[in-house]
């Protein structure tokens, strides 16, 4: 395993963001903006599924959010793991970084049962969307909190 992370970070792609003097903070700024975005659109999305904005009409508001939220996961992945590749071996010995990842497929998980139980795009009457919701607001919240403790627990 050792080998295969020494190899990623020795990437040209990988060495060129190391060695650039703007790159890298571009691409923190880029996850920065991802998880803000993620983040709101989940906020916003479960807000709703728990009965909060009423007067907005329920399945174009969640259809937006969705797309929004995979959208923006998207962007968080790809440059999550650009900044993971520069120092991979270090990230990946980390229990914050790994707790991290653990949450991240949690969350991955908790959104796709709740897009199976929501296909039909009419109004949830509480009961598992609710738990869904709330578990999706903690463990998205906690990835982020997890993300900010790296910098601080390396
Ligand atoms: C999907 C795969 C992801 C990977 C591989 C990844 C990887 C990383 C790495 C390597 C860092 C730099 C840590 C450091 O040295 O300070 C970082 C920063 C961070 N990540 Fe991610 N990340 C991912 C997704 C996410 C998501 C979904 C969130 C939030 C919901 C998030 C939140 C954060 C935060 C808050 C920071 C600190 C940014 C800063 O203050 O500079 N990450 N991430």
């Amino acid at each position: 395993m050792d080998w295969y992370l020494a190899g990623i970070e020795q990437l040209t792609l990988v060495r060129a963001l190391k060695a650039s003097f703007v790159a890298y903070p571009i691409v923190n700024a880029l996850h920065i903006m991802s998880i803000g975005a993620l983040l709101t659109s989940v906020w916003l999305m479960d807000l709703r599924i728990l009965g909060a904005f009423r007067s907005l009409p329920y399945a174009a508001f969640i259809a937006l959010l969705r797309r929004t939220a995979f959208a923006a996961f998207t962007g968080a992945l790809l440059t999550g793991s650009l900044l993971f590749s520069v120092r991979a071996r270090e990230y990946a010995a980390m229990p914050i970084f790994l707790a991290k990842m653990t949450l991240i497929l949690l969350a991955g998980a908790n959104f796709l049962t709740f897009m199976r139980r929501a296909k039909g795009g009419a109004e949830p009457a509480g009961g598992t969307v609710t738990i869904l919701a709330v578990l999706s607001l903690v463990l998205w919240t906690s990835v982020l909190f997890a993300g900010r403790f790296i910098g601080f627990l390396n």
